[in-house]
């Protein structure tokens, strides 16, 4: 094996999705500290808050409670290294997280025991779809009273339209939550009472009929656990490594991440079974985490933390090839060359300065605002990677300068905050008024709140009457003219110039494209490159 495709093997590049409050931030905190990452739980928390602590335009999420930003944590457990990619929960920052999707392997689903599948983890599992993602599941809360382990896997392969696998069995629940059968390595787990850092350690079983059950587990529950079993055995198909990775399969993980129960079992599945790094689909042929060539894509970019600034940072994921500090890579959109001299990985502890990475790792690219999401970087290869969607905003409002002698400088900031991905904005071809496109609604509030702060422009945002934003192609050129033309007044450009038809209603939009059918309406862009 050479050092490349061992590295690659021991990648593993992941995210927690879940519905706000089922347990990611509790679980990621606990995924850490065994990977040794962080000393003290909470620690995620505490360093959080001293963070928010120093932007102003943070103030929306810690008001709000949700976490705007992601970022990306690197922990090692056994013999591999993990890439944690946060995503935020809620759903008005949907759009960040499709893409931080697109740049993990795999994730795990984190449900909440006494709730199921909810509204937000069906969305996120919809996108894991799209990308064929294998996904483990882990049912948290077992400490507190939860639905019955039979109707949960139900929920999930109803919901989901999932085969599901218990990969452990709960004994009892709340109160009587005495732990975990691990059905695939055969060990009895139980609750360690009073101890803070639970390790899953674990009796090892000759399988459920084992006399050391019956001597561990109280008469009724090792009755239960083996008549739970069997029927849950007699349900649901066997694992498949291959249905898993294929993303039609999800082990289902039972456990208590307050508690730190059952984590380790999880982890331990994951080392064992999730995905190390893909390839990537690129314009024309896939890019293989193999080849010798460095190559990556921009997946996120994250305004310095610092208002003062202008810096920002780029997420790359590493594709391909053994990246070295210092390394000189071509940027393919502006076909300049970028020396890579000072990039940072990110450790739980603290942004690292990187001095090399493999493919699946993050790294992250200081720049003043060349690089975009989406972009491609390469040892020379003008490669174009496909799949980094822009999604059609739902909510659009007029934007002003509170001081109109300042609509230049919005209109430089506005630029600036679209190639960051934090919004769309579209310039009207009549009246050349701002109008600013999102997912969700309380991106407004952020947006309008580091206008403010970063770039010293007060501005107000309008309703408008407009529904919603297509980008408009053709292959025909005059026939875009003619559409173009006769248009003027529903039609603005995005901060890449491409042409933008704004429907004032959904009869505007069926009509326009009934009426012009060679034109393309589009709901996504695929991000420039
Ligand atoms: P999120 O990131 O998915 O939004 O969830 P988070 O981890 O913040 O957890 C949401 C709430 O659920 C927190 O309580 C957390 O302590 C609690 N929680 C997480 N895992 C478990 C578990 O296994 N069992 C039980 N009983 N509770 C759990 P909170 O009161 O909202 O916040 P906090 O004051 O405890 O931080």
């Amino acid at each position: 094996m050479t050092i490349l495709e061992e590295r690659v093997a021991n990648r593993r590049t992941f995210a927690i999705i879940a519905h706000p409050d089922a347990g990611k931030t509790t679980l990621t905190e606990k995924l850490l500290l065994f990977g040794g990452a962080i000393q003290l739980a909470g620690a995620v928390k505490t360093r959080g808050e001293q963070r928010r602590a120093r932007s102003d335009w943070m103030k929306v999420e810690r008001e709000r409670g949700i976490s705007v930003a992601s970022s990306v944590m690197t922990f090692d457990y056994r013999d591999k290294t993990f890439n944690l990619l946060d995503t935020p929960g809620h759903e008005d920052f949907s759009e960040d997280t499709y893409r931080t999707l697109t740049a993990v392997d795999s994730a795990v689903m984190v449900l909440d025991g006494a709730k199921g599948i909810e509204s937000q983890t069906r969305k996120l599992f919809e996108v894991c779809r799209l990308r064929d993602m294998p996904i483990t599941t882990f049912i948290n809360k077992f400490d507190r009273e939860a639905l019955d382990p039979f109707d949960l896997l139900d929920d999930i392969e109803q919901t989901l339209a999932l085969d599901v696998v218990p990969a452990s069995w709960p004994i009892g629940m709340g109160r009587n939550f005495l732990g975990c059968y691990d059905l695939f390595n055969d060990r009895l787990v139980l609750v360690a009472k009073g101890k803070d850092n639970h390790m899953d350690e674990g009796v090892t079983c000759n399988g459920l009929d084992d006399p050391k059950l019956d001597e561990l587990l109280p008469a009724d529950a090792v009755q239960k656990l083996r008549e739970d079993v069997e029927m849950a055995r007699g349900l649901c198909p066997e694992f498949d490594l291959q249905a898993y990775l294929e993303g039609t399969m999800t082990p289902v993980y039972f456990g208590s991440a307050i508690n730190n129960f059952g984590v380790e079992t999880l982890l331990n599945g994951l080392t064992e079974a999730a995905p190390s790094p893909r390839a990537a689909p690129a314009a024309g042929r896939n890019i293989s985490p193999l080849e010798d060539k460095v190559s990556g894509f921009i997946f996120k970019i994250q305004a310095n933390m610092d208002p003062k600034h202008r810096d920002r940072i780029a997420f790359m994921r590493l594709v391909s090839g053994h990246f070295k500090r210092g390394a000189k890579l071509k940027h393919v959109r502006s076909e300049k060359t970028l020396n890579i001299h000072n990039p940072v990985l990110f450790l739980a502890q603290d942004r690292e300065l990187a001095e090399e990475a493999w493919p699946g790792d993050i790294i992250g690219i200081p720049n003043h605002g060349n690089l975009r999401i989406g972009d491609a970087l390469t040892e020379g290869e003008e490669i174009r990677f496909t799949g980094i969607p822009s999604f059609a905003p739902e909510l659009l409002q007029k934007v002003r300068p509170v001081d109109p002698m300042r609509a230049k400088h919005l209109g430089r900031a506005l630029v600036q905050l679209a190639e960051e991905g934090a919004a769309r904005t579209f310039k009207t071809r009549m009246g050349s008024d701002w109008v600013v496109g999102v997912v969700g609604g309380l991106q407004f509030e952020v947006l309008a709140d580091r206008i403010r702060t970063e770039y010293d422009i007060p501005v107000n945002f309008q309703a408008t009457e407009l529904y919603t934003a297509r980008w408009v192609e053709c292959d025909d050129a005059r026939e875009m003219k003619k559409f173009t033309d006769a248009n003027q007044a529903s039609l603005a450009e995005d901060h890449d110039d491409a042409p933008v038809f704004l429907a004032r209603n959904s009869w505007h939009l069926e009509r326009a494209e009934k009426d012009w059918p060679k034109i393309r309406f589009l709901k996504t862009k695929e991000q420039s490159a």
